[in-house]
């Protein structure tokens, strides 16, 4: 494989770890004020985004490449309140989406159709997590000045969550 793609997957794998960090913060944030549902979709999140670092190194594995750990920096998690939080979830995510199609570009100007194809996937699967965050984030906005909304918000996301842990 080109080394500056080689490169790039490893450190997307990286991000992917990061973001795990980033929402076991902020799930972890949810539960110190209280907010159960926030904290179990974020908690989610998490384990979502550890699915994505292993997609990536079990296809970097397949492919007889090398794998290169980085070391995964602490996330950034001074949220002043739950719509703060949110915002810099989606934040985050339309970053990631900009590293992912860096990624895909790559792939397609050197010509790798198997990396190309492997990171549709992961084009696919940013649009539903920029449209996840975005929901949220619109729901809260609604009712920005009525905090009883959002714990109403929040005991809606607690049922409808399937995660059980
Ligand atoms: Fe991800
Ligand atoms: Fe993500």
């Amino acid at each position: 494989m080109d080394n500056k793609l080689l490169d790039g997957l490893n450190k997307q794998i990286n991000k992917e770890l990061y973001s795990a960090y980033l929402y076991f913060a902020m799930s972890t944030y949810f539960l110190e004020t209280n907010m159960e549902g926030f904290a179990k979709v974020i908690k989610e999140q998490a384990k979502e985004e550890i699915e994505h670092a292993k997609k990536i190194y079990n296809y970097l594995i397949a492919k007889d490449e090398k794998i290169i750990l980085y070391q995964i920096d602490a996330p950034d998690s001074n949220w002043i309140n739950p719509i703060d939080a949110i915002k810099s979830a989606l934040t985050h995510e339309k970053y990631v989406t900009k590293c992912i199609e860096e990624l895909f570009k790559l792939s397609r100007d050197i010509n790798d159709y198997s990396t190309e194809i492997f990171l549709q996937w992961f084009i696919t699967e940013q649009v539903e997590e920029e449209d996840k965050f975005k929901t949220l984030l619109e729901k809260m906005e609604n009712v920005q000045n009525c905090d009883c909304e959002v714990i109403h918000i929040d005991r809606n996301l607690k049922l409808d969550s399937e995660y059980v842990e």
